[in-house]
């Protein structure tokens, strides 16, 4: 096993480092002079075109990328998109017609909630749409169509790779929506997957801070409970941050939507009390920024100490936060991909740090196949 795990101290460890060319083997073959050209789903032009909703399912991790993707696919392709858990989505009596594409997305491709809610959707006559890590996996056998995220095989119980690597597919898949329904123009379209195209590089650069962020895990290690904050595509992964403690360090957490802060969840704070806070970029929405900054700031004021996760040059945050993260500028949208990173460092740090087993977490599994 030690060998399997190419010199890295756990499986999980070596999946974050592949994270830079999970998204580049996602990326490949897919931009066409400056477009997003999906081949597996070259014959289904016709039924792309002519949908005009999409529900997202997923359990889990793959249900936040699912969350970040709906801003993108909506914002480009001009659809509504809704996110549901697999498991809530079948008992709600959702309205399903024709004209709805519900796009499941599932590491293994064996989640059974996810599958039955892909069977539901099929028999209530929705066209589906598979995205996954599995080649040959029940759930893309069983959809119109799959987009394969190519992270490679993940072990690690806690999903890392396969989590940027589906953020990547969904983008792909709304840049190819877009095309079809002409709803970017082909200057947006091209700068969006230059964007896309400049992650990996960026990862690597955001992989670098891993130390500091091992040393700030560390130091928190008796820590009971932690607050994650992000607004935006920035909410899920708050949300993210908060499911990868709790899967590994066994430590209380939550994520909350920035905004949120003042009905209801401000009144944990007290002295000591650590929040990460994943700051959207000031060169998207100045108004959004300055709005989470202030936050910062109400936090503070009541004893918060704060992590700001921030994009390199933020310095609004500096005077407020006890620690700063650094991540390179991307744009907005895009931010989630690099953010992401020291969230997962410092869960696997601090479970480590606790003598915790990072790779097989207590009571998980990683492919539920029971409901
Ligand atoms: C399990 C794993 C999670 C994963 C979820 C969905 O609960 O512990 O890490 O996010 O299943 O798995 P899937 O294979 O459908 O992405």
């Amino acid at each position: 096993a030690a060998a399997e795990k190419g010199g890295w101290p756990s499986f999980m460890a070596k999946e974050i480092a592949e994270e830079p060319d999970a998204v580049a083997n996602t990326l490949r073959g897919r931009i066409q002079d400056g477009a997003a050209v999906i081949p597996e789903l070259s014959d289904l032009d016709e039924l792309l075109t002519g949908i005009d909703r999409i529900t997202i399912i997923a359990c889990g991790t793959a249900s936040y990328a699912g969350q970040v993707g709906a801003y993108a696919i909506e914002k480009w392709a001009r659809i509504p998109v809704e996110v549901e858990l697999s498991h809530e989505f079948r008992y709600r009596d959702p309205v399903i017609t024709p004209s709805t594409l519900v796009v499941s997305i599932s590491q293994s491709g064996e989640t059974m909630d996810t599958l039955m809610a892909v069977k539901y959707a099929k028999d209530a006559g929705a066209k589906t749409l598979s995205i996954c890590n599995t080649q040959g996996a029940t759930i893309p056998r069983e959809s119109d169509g799959a987009v394969y995220t190519h992270a490679g095989p993940e072990v690690a119980v806690a999903s890392t790779k396969a989590f940027v690597a589906q953020i990547t597919a969904l983008y792909l898949f709304g840049l190819h929506l877009a095309r079809l329904r002409g709803t970017l123009t082909s200057a947006q379209q091209a700068a969006n997957l230059d964007e896309l195209a400049d992650i990996p590089g960026k990862l690597e650069r955001v992989l670098e801070s891993s130390d500091s962020v091992a040393q700030l895990a560390r130091w928190m290690s008796d820590t009971r409970a932690v607050l994650f904050l992000g607004r935006h595509v920035g909410f899920p992964i708050a949300l993210e941050g908060a499911l990868k403690l709790k899967e590994l360090a066994y430590i209380h957490a939550e994520g909350f939507a920035a905004g949120e802060l003042k009905h209801g969840p401000i009144a944990l704070i007290e002295a000591g009390q650590p929040v990460f806070v994943v700051v959207p970029s000031p060169r998207g929405s100045d108004e959004m920024h300055k709005k989470v900054v202030s936050n910062i700031q109400e936090i503070r004021a009541r004893g918060a100490r704060v992590l700001a996760i921030a994009e390199e040059g933020d310095a609004a945050v500096l005077p407020f936060a006890d620690e700063v993260v650094r991540i390179p500028l991307a744009a907005p949208l895009f931010e989630p991909l690099l953010a992401v990173i020291p969230l997962q460092v410092f869960a696997m740090e601090l479970a480590a740090a606790k003598g915790l087993d990072v790779d097989q977490p207590r009571n998980l599994a990683k492919s539920v196949t029971v409901e």
